[in-house]
């Protein structure tokens, strides 16, 4: 293990619904403290974003959630979180398993233009600032046979023709995600941001999107403050929050 705070050591549970569900039970009882990693062989009502599911096989992935204590945000740097934890898994994506991994705002992780991680993260606010965070993760690691309805996913084993010790490779990852939470807490936002953009999949590229029922073309130049997405398009710049707006693959 590599890491300072983070998971020393991992808090593996046979099966749970969800780690999200359980690490934020653990939040409110008071016994999550800072760098809490709850994961799971078994997971069997995992959440997605905006209320979907996560379907996952058992053992074949990881499913786990990252509990910190990032009191030094403000509510309106919450987007800066999204980025760190996205950077940390493009990153170890491509450092550790060799692949051409980017992110697909706001915070889903493709290969080859397939999804191969989501991210939920549920955030606790005191007054102006965060007080904890839950960061639920899904890598697909060694699944090689998705449903029809997840045509497009993807896993390492499909991408490398290689099969990993799930354990180990959530301890790597976690090194990544600490050192990017640490980049967080020195408000090294700047570096994030162009590390962020660089890694964002469509950026500066002319693409097609749909929004309220419009297809249009357009050019993603950047995320705003709040984490909107920024695309340039004939009628001038449109700001899009998450699922206001598609990507037409
Ligand atoms: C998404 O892409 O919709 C986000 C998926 C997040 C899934 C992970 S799996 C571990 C953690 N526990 C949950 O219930 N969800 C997240």
């Amino acid at each position: 293990m590599h890491t300072l705070f983070t998971g020393n050591p991992v808090i593996w549970i046979e099966s749970l619904d969800s780690t999200n569900r359980y690490a934020n039970i653990q939040v409110k009882n008071g016994t999550a403290a800072e760098g809490k990693v709850y994961a799971t062989h078994v997971q069997t009502n995992g959440r997605g974003q905006i209320g979907n599911k996560w379907l996952t096989r058992h053992r074949q992935n990881l499913t786990f959630s990252v509990v910190y204590e990032p009191t030094f945000l403000a509510a309106t740097e919450q987007f800066y979180l999204n980025m760190a934890v996205c950077l940390a898994l493009s990153n170890f994506l491509q450092k550790e398993v060799y692949l051409p991994a980017l992110v697909k705002w706001p915070n889903d992780i493709y290969v080859d233009y397939e999804k191969i991680a989501g991210v939920l993260i549920e955030n606790t606010l005191r007054g102006t600032h965060l007080s904890h965070t839950v960061i639920g993760i899904g890598l697909n690691v060694n699944q090689d046979i998705f449903e029809e309805e997840l045509s497009s996913a993807t896993s390492i084993k499909l991408k490398t023709d290689k099969e990993y010790v799930l354990e180990d490779l959530l301890d790597t990852f976690l090194s990544y995600l600490e050192a990017e939470y640490l980049q967080l807490k020195a408000r090294r936002f700047e570096d994030m941001y162009a590390r962020y953009t660089a890694n964002l999949l469509f950026f500066n590229e002319e693409r097609v999107f749909t929004a309220n029922d419009q297809v249009f073309s357009g050019i993603i130049t950047g995320i705003n403050s709040d984490g909107r997405l920024i695309i340039n398009t004939r009628a001038g710049n449109k700001l899009y929050a998450f699922k206001e707006v598609a990507f037409v693959v």
